[in-house]
């Protein structure tokens, strides 16, 4: 399943299996010496992520060295990766660390993603490229020619069927040359010049390999895709890098996802995808990033944060939950829903985990999970019983007095143990932010648009990270961010006469969420309801 995880990269990928990842893109922080700031709340506190090595040149190799270690651990042999730098580190990072992990002969491309950024440097060149160094993990790799998109040009050639231009002759003549890509259309079409060469060409022949320098725009303030996430990437230069060296249902890994630019492409390229970063902030932008592509057609994915809150696993997906904590708990949760013998998974050696997502579970429950453990599991009951091992888990939120007291009566009369576990034992829980939204009503404008000032104010014991904004909000369907990344709580906003439903949702330093929605009636004058 996709996933969304917080932490830092090296510890998470230790926990993956090895061979398990079609492509890596990585986008580190560049040893750029800089803190990447985003001014919070009115004490103007920087926050988002550092970028400033005491140790030099020598400390930021050897923190990236061991992460990019993991990768290769992580990397198919069929494997790529994709390690984004710029002038502050490249030549260290390809023979320190590519060179030495990979081995030069795994050496494919040195990408140079070329942007327009004017800026007032006088005695030097503009820095206008960044490098993308791309390296295999062996040379049996996928490499998908045809992820090179035509240029608009040249679909408009292959849309009018040929083109043409003059060669020279054997004897230095001029010759008109046609290069026919359709033949009906040229054969309907073009008012052929006399004695003038044909040449057929099938359009897929024409799909060269994209070529290592890519000019795409930067993420500019004015970007449609731009969400405010220091240092966002564009999600063009993704789709170049995801489309050409992997394939639908590949698993793309981005260990340093930011504002989550690789899996909103991997997931639009029908990849499979996991994103890890340090930040809450990155994660949760991330998070809604995704929600707001998919929108409707959601597809479920893990979120993997260091804390959680009561009403989001309860308000989860039955389903969802079940793999969710199982996996958690450190167990394989089912593949598939139903049919399951009133088993939701297995530990590594098999014992039954049954999960229910409510709160004082009953006698009847326990009564139930013994005898399917007895008669789906009848060796390995016997085996766990004479070794005095739980012959099962119950995890649930919490139990009640009939259940605590039958597991104490089936080991005082049978010697066997069901081993009940409540969901904060796995997962740390914590309260949710409370949040407040008051408005102003700024009246309405010559066109009837009414101006209302919202200003948000949360608390949250851990601090409050983040705010996002859902103008046009439905309470059916999924919370669709039009303000991802919000960090004052303030929004200035037009409507136009009718009622508007409007959510927003605050994010605290654990990564937990609340939720406000207004529904507002707006004429000549404003209602709250
Ligand atoms: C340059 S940004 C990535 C931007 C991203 N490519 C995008 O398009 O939005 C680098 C990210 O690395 C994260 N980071 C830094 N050290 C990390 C670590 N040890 N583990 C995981 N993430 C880390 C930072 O929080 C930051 O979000």
């Amino acid at each position: 399943m996709n996933q969304l995880i917080l932490g830092d990269c090296l510890e998470v990928m230790r926990k993956m299996d090895s061979e398990s990842i079609d492509l890596i893109y990585l986008d580190p922080p560049f040893f750029s010496n800089r803190n990447y700031e985003v001014i919070w709340g009115d004490k103007g506190e920087v926050r988002s992520f550092e970028d400033r090595w005491s140790g030099g040149i020598d400390h930021y190799i050897a923190w990236l060295k061991e992460r990019v270690a993991e990768m290769h651990r992580l990397l198919k042999p069929t494997g790529s990766i994709y390690l984004h730098c710029d002038w502050h580190a490249n030549a260290y990072i390809k023979v320190y660390i590519l060179d030495k992990l990979f081995g030069p002969n795994n050496f494919r491309n040195e990408i140079i993603w070329y942007y327009k950024r004017w800026t007032n440097v006088s005695k030097q060149f503009q820095n206008m490229h960044d490098t993308i160094f791309w390296y295999t993990k062996s040379n049996n790799y996928s490499f998908n020619k045809n992820g090179h998109e035509p240029s608009e040009s040249q679909k408009k050639k292959f849309d009018k069927g040929w083109d043409q231009n003059v060669v020279k002759g054997k004897n230095g003549e001029k010759i008109t040359q046609y290069i026919i890509y359709n033949k009906e259309k040229f054969e309907k079409n073009c008012k052929q010049l006399p004695n003038a060469r044909l040449v057929f060409r099938e359009t897929e022949d024409l799909k060269v390999a994209p070529p290592d320098v890519l000019e795409i725009p930067i993420i500019n303030s004015q970007a449609f895709e731009r969400i405010g996430y220091p240092t966002q990437k564009p999600e063009e230069l993704l789709q170049k890098i995801i489309f050409t060296t992997s394939n639908e249902g590949d698993t793309i890994l981005d260990p340093f996802v930011g504002g989550g630019t690789t899996v909103v492409v991997a997931d639009k390229l029908n990849r499979n995808w996991i994103g890890i970063d340090q930040s809450v902030q990155a994660i949760k932008v991330s998070e809604m990033r995704i929600d707001k592509e998919q929108g409707l057609y959601s597809k479920p994915f893990y979120l993997q944060l260091h804390k959680y809150d009561y009403d989001t696993l309860r308000n989860k997906e039955a389903f969802e939950f079940e793999s969710w904590i199982i996996n958690q708990f450190g167990g394989i949760p089912n593949s598939r829903k139903g049919g399951d013998k009133g088993f939701d998974g297995k530990m590594k050696d098999g014992t039954p985990i049954q999960v229910k997502r409510s709160d004082n579970i009953g006698i009847n429950v326990i009564k139930n999970f013994l005898s399917s453990c007895q008669i789906n599991e009848p060796q390995l009951f016997e085996k766990k019983k004479s070794t005095q091992e739980p012959i099962g888990y119950i995890i649930a939120f919490t139990f009640g007095r009939g259940a605590v007291q039958e597991v104490a009566k089936i080991k005082n009369e049978m010697g066997v143990t069901i081993e009940l576990i409540t969901v904060d034992k796995i997962v740390p829980i914590a309260k949710k932010p409370q949040i407040k939204i008051s408005l102003i009503d700024k009246g309405s404008d010559s066109k009837d648009l009414h101006e209302i000032i919202f200003t948000a104010v949360a608390e949250s014991s851990a601090g409050i990270e983040m705010y996002a904004w859902d103008w046009d909000y439905e309470e059916d369907k999924p919370f669709k961010a039009e303000v991802i990344l919000d960090k004052n709580g303030t929004q200035t906003m037009k409507f136009k006469p009718g009622n508007h439903t409007i959510a927003v949702k605050v994010v605290d330093n654990d990564g937990l969420e609340a939720i406000e929605i207004i529904k507002l009636k707006v004429n000549r004058e404003l209602i709250r309801e």
